[in-house]
């Protein structure tokens, strides 16, 4: 029951409707009996300064999750962020200190592999083509590379979004392979689709997918639709596929953790 004493959690998102972190952390808040309320926030990029000044001053406000289009905005406007998160630049979890400080990290890297983990998918030595050079998709390079990933092949509409990625691998982790390519999975083992095309009714696929092989694992970040089309082209191809909700859970636990101050960032 929500009552005087409950503090108060909130996803900043635009849009906002297919958002799930709410039913999934109130679950999270429930299952570890927290006196915590999650809601929905839909702000437009413009009005994020405005709005974040006003959530520093809400005194029973403790943490934020911040999805698209906020992240690297977020990170601005923080007044600390975490080592994963400085790398990429973004930020997807701010706890709020009791002096109205905002602290901010970046989960979605250590949530890509151990969602992949729980499915019993290991990175470790796999040829990988990464579709997108988002916020997400930096984040999941970095995670793979640290994994152990055989070979990386990033592939985006902005070539130097692509090219700003690989950099950040390459300063990180220069032990790794990773070039700048096509959406072409021809000579990998997986294929992960960190884009949001897919996301809406009518958008275009990401690859190629008459290029899929049955051998190949085809994964998608994308929690909304649960399958995308390119992914339901790929399991009628014969590829294995996993879907975004993995990541989304197993980050859950990390990002309620840190918003309630328990736990450092990954
Ligand atoms: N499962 C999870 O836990 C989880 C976590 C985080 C994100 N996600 C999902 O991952 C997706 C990406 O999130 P993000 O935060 O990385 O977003 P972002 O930083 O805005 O990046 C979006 C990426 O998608 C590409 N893109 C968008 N529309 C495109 C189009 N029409 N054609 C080709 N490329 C297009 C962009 O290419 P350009 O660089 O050319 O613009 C960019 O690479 C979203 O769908 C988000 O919901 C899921």
């Amino acid at each position: 029951m929500i009552t005087g004493t409950t503090r108060l959690f909130a996803i900043l998102a635009d849009p906002v409707g297919h958002v799930q972190a709410p039913q999934m952390l109130n679950a999270w808040f429930e299952a570890h009996d927290v006196d915590g309320v999650f809601v929905p926030l839909h702000v437009h990029l413009d009005d994020l300064d405005a709005v974040v000044q006003g959530l520093r001053a809400l005194h029973n406000l403790d943490g934020l999750v911040i999805t698209m289009p906020h992240k690297t905005a977020m990170a601005a406007l923080c007044d600390d962020i975490g080592p994963a998160a400085r790398a990429i630049g973004s930020v997807n979890t701010v706890r709020r200190t009791p002096d109205g400080r905002l602290v901010g990290d970046m989960f979605d890297g250590h949530g890509f592999v151990a969602g992949l983990k729980s499915q019993g998918i290991d990175p470790r030595g796999q040829r990988i083509l990464l579709l997108g050079a988002g916020g997400a998709a930096t984040a999941i390079a970095l995670a793979l590379a640290e994994s152990g990933a055989g070979a990386l092949t990033v592939a985006n509409r902005t070539r130097s979004k692509a090219d700003a990625l690989k950099a950040c691998v390459q300063a990180a982790h220069p032990e790794v392979r990773i070039e700048v390519g096509q959406p072409d999975p021809r000579g990998h083992d997986m294929v992960v689709n960190a884009t949001s095309q897919g996301m809406k009714p009518g958008d275009t696929l990401p690859l190629d997918t008459t290029l899929l092989e049955p051998a190949m694992t085809a994964i998608e970040i994308i929690t909304k639709p649960e399958i995308t089309p390119w992914l339901e082209q790929a399991r009628n191809r014969g590829c294995r596929i996993h879907i975004g909700r993995h990541m989304l859970q197993a980050q859950i636990d990390q990002m309620a953790r840190f918003m309630l101050g328990e736990a450092a960032g990954a």
